[in-house]
């Protein structure tokens, strides 16, 4: 029996499964244990389940003497101080596949939203000032026929890929592994730039003030994957100033985003709390994961889903 401490409830029955093997303590709020609290419960934990929320660095490890197993409930794991955790050999899981569809499709009804405004619609349909049917009013950006440039091609990308396909959409698409040149041209050439990179040394700030510059002054931006990939400064000055003609964010930096953040004045603006994985059934299949990564490192054996680089 080990000592576990889960900084969150997690839907469906997953904790009754690392329960029944060991002892476990659950973060009892909606929100995360502050740092001071959580460098507290992890003080003689052996298994830790965190969420994307939760900063797991190397204050945090070098509290934790007894941690043996680190599984953190998202795909993303950029919250994780991977070096630490492997300085100590710590093993890191996380949660891959079982949220790749919820996400694209998140991506998409995004895309869709922005391109026909539906925000704006709904809102002047509730206040009443939605007028008759208008040749000149509400009119948005085709999506089917459209070019859509995905950024970072992994298993979200290609979902979202393939939706696009249903839409004949022609779509281009840059990796970490892509020709040098190859992102500014898919900028260029893009009527919709979905990002689905993960956020790392390399990407944070890929979409800066100088990437946006050269998208067409149509195009909209779409963020599923991380709020720091984009330069938040430099997105609100180029909706504010017509450089891009729309965004759409599941992801903020930070997140919620303070309500006095310039970003949240900026036209043309979609922004959703962190969404992308939110289905019931995803997010029980994610609890299913992450209580399987933890069971086998307690136990001694090879997560079955390590993060590439720490596994
Ligand atoms: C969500 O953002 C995740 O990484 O799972
Ligand atoms: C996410 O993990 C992806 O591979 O796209």
């Amino acid at each position: 029996m080990a000592r576990c401490f889960v900084t969150r409830q997690l839907p469906g029955s997953a904790l009754d499964r690392l329960r029944a093997a060991h002892e476990v303590e659950v973060w009892p709020k909606p929100t995360p244990p502050p740092p001071a609290e959580l460098i507290e419960h992890v003080q003689d934990a052996e298994g830790l389940l965190s969420l994307l929320s939760d900063r797991i660095d190397a204050q945090v490890l070098a509290a934790a003497p007894r941690l043996r197993a680190i599984s953190n409930y998202a795909v993303g794991y950029d919250n994780i101080d991977l070096r630490a955790a492997a300085a100590r050999g710590i093993p890191v899981g996380h949660t891959p596949d079982v949220l790749t569809d919820a996400t694209a499709d998140l991506a998409f009804a995004l895309l869709l939203a922005a391109a026909r405004r539906l925000p704006e619609g709904i809102e002047e349909v509730r206040s009443g000032r939605a007028p008759t049917w208008d040749p000149l009013h509400n009119l948005g950006a085709d999506v089917h026929g459209a070019t859509l440039g995905i950024v970072g091609f992994g298993r979200i990308g290609r979902a979202v890929a393939r939706r696009a396909d249903g839409f004949e959409m022609t779509i281009l698409t840059t990796s970490s592994r892509s020709r040098p040149g190859a992102l500014e041209e898919l900028l260029e050439r893009s009527d919709f730039v979905s990002l689905h990179c993960p956020l790392t040394a390399a990407t944070h700030h890929l979409i800066d003030a100088a990437a946006l510059a050269r998208m067409k002054p149509s195009a909209i931006l779409i963020n599923t994957a991380r709020g720091g990939i984009v330069d938040q400064r430099a997105l609100a000055n180029a909706l504010h100033d017509g450089t891009i003609a729309g965004a759409a964010l599941d992801v903020t930096d930070p997140e919620p985003l303070p309500p006095d953040d310039p970003l949240l004045a900026a036209p043309n603006l979609i922004i959703v709390p962190h969404i992308g994985s939110a289905t019931r059934t995803t997010r029980e299949r994610m609890a299913d994961l992450a209580v399987d990564n933890l069971l086998a490192a307690l136990a001694g054996r090879r997560m079955p889903h390590p993060v590439p680089l720490a596994g």
